[in-house]
């Protein structure tokens, strides 16, 4: 028994933000970002928060699969940007779509986060523990950027997407997962300090209550990204004894264009097989992989029986790769 994908959703805000928007609020332009990144516009929230959206792909997901919300027995939302500290957004999720079957909670890590979500679901189902779980990926980056640092407000968007899985002969074959604590402050977003009134005032201090914004060493990220990426790959179709050409397409998470190039030429893959939206979209982080493969689906690209590969990379350090057949 295994763990198959067996319906897909996404979601995001209306408001489309092109390159040329941002270029009138930071010091960029349309080339500059299109040329390093392939990113054209984004979807920026106007108010809509993490859960709502996750909602939103939620529904999809449910009607895709064709199942009753009430069979759903997990819900994990991926995501570095929840509405609240607590309760988590999965909860939220749970309320919104009524699926009171199921216990909830968030899973963070980052742009790894879908995948680290799926793989968990999976081994809840693998050992028999539930049969059908919600797993999604859900991101209102646009709250966590400063808006005033082109290094990095130029790449990120907010989305949602969803799958459901359930028990099945065919579906997830094999995963590898890692991550590198020591590599933690090239890509990280701080939340709220340590400190309070109390302690404040025994040392004459104010309290610090700010709040922390993505910072990254972009090229350090780059350059991790696309070192580890194929050799991950690689692992995961040597554990599961696959050969590369067999796979029909590697789902990956939508960073940069240039990451995709790099590691479909690493592998020696032909780049047809790496789809992107990423010129849509730009970089929503745990929401991008559901939300490639909710397009893919709506497309028809995906049919019963295609061998693919999710992977996904990022702060933590953390990244891996599953093999699943459709
Ligand atoms: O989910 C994982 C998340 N992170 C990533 O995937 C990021 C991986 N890294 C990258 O994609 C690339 O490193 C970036 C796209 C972020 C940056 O590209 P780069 O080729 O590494 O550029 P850079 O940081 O070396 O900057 C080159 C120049 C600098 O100017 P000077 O010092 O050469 O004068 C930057 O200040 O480009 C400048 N720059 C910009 N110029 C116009 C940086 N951001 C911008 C911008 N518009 N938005």
């Amino acid at each position: 028994m295994t763990t198959r994908i067996i319906g897909t959703g996404s979601f995001f805000p209306q408001m489309i933000v092109s390159n040329d928007d941002l270029s009138k609020v930071v010091d960029t332009n349309d080339e500059w970002i299109r040329s390093r990144t392939g990113i054209k516009e984004r979807r920026i929230s106007e108010g809509q928060d993490t859960s709502e959206l996750a909602i939103e792909a939620a529904k999809e997901a449910i009607a895709s699969a064709n199942i009753d919300v009430k069979e759903i027995e997990l819900i994990i939302v991926a995501t570095s940007s929840a509405d609240n500290v607590f309760p988590n957004t999965a909860s939220l999720v749970q309320f919104g779509i009524e699926a009171e079957n199921a216990v909830c909670y968030d899973l963070s890590a980052a742009c790894s986060g879908f995948l680290f979500a799926l793989n968990t679901a999976h081994a809840f189902i693998k050992s028999g523990i539930y049969k059908k779980a919600l797993v999604i990926g859900s991101e209102v980056m646009s709250k966590t950027i400063d808006w005033k640092d082109r290094g990095t407000c130029v790449l990120f968007g907010d989305g949602a997407g969803a799958v459901v899985v359930a028990a099945d002969e065919i579906g997830i074959e094999d995963m590898v997962m890692y991550s590198d604590g020591t590599k933690g402050n090239v890509l990280l977003c701080e939340d709220r300090k340590v400190g309070n009134f109390l302690t404040a005032a025994v040392k004459n201090e104010e309290v610090d209550s700010s709040y922390g914004f993505v910072k990254m060493e972009g090229q350090e990220v780059f350059r991790f990204a696309v070192k580890q990426v194929p050799q991950c790959i690689s692992k995961v179709l040597e554990k599961s004894n696959t050969n590369i050409d067999d796979i029909k397409y590697f789902v990956l998470h939508q960073a940069n264009i240039r990451i995709l190039q790099s590691v479909a030429k690493r592998l020696n893959v032909d780049i047809e097989k790496f789809p992107t939206n990423l010129e849509l979209y730009g970089n929503t982080s745990a929401a991008s992989i559901p939300i490639l493969l909710d397009e893919m689906n709506k497309k028809g690209m995906l049919k019963s029986g295609d061998k693919i590969v999710i992977s996904g990379f990022g702060a933590g350090l953390s990244w891996g790769a599953t093999l699943l057949t459709w």
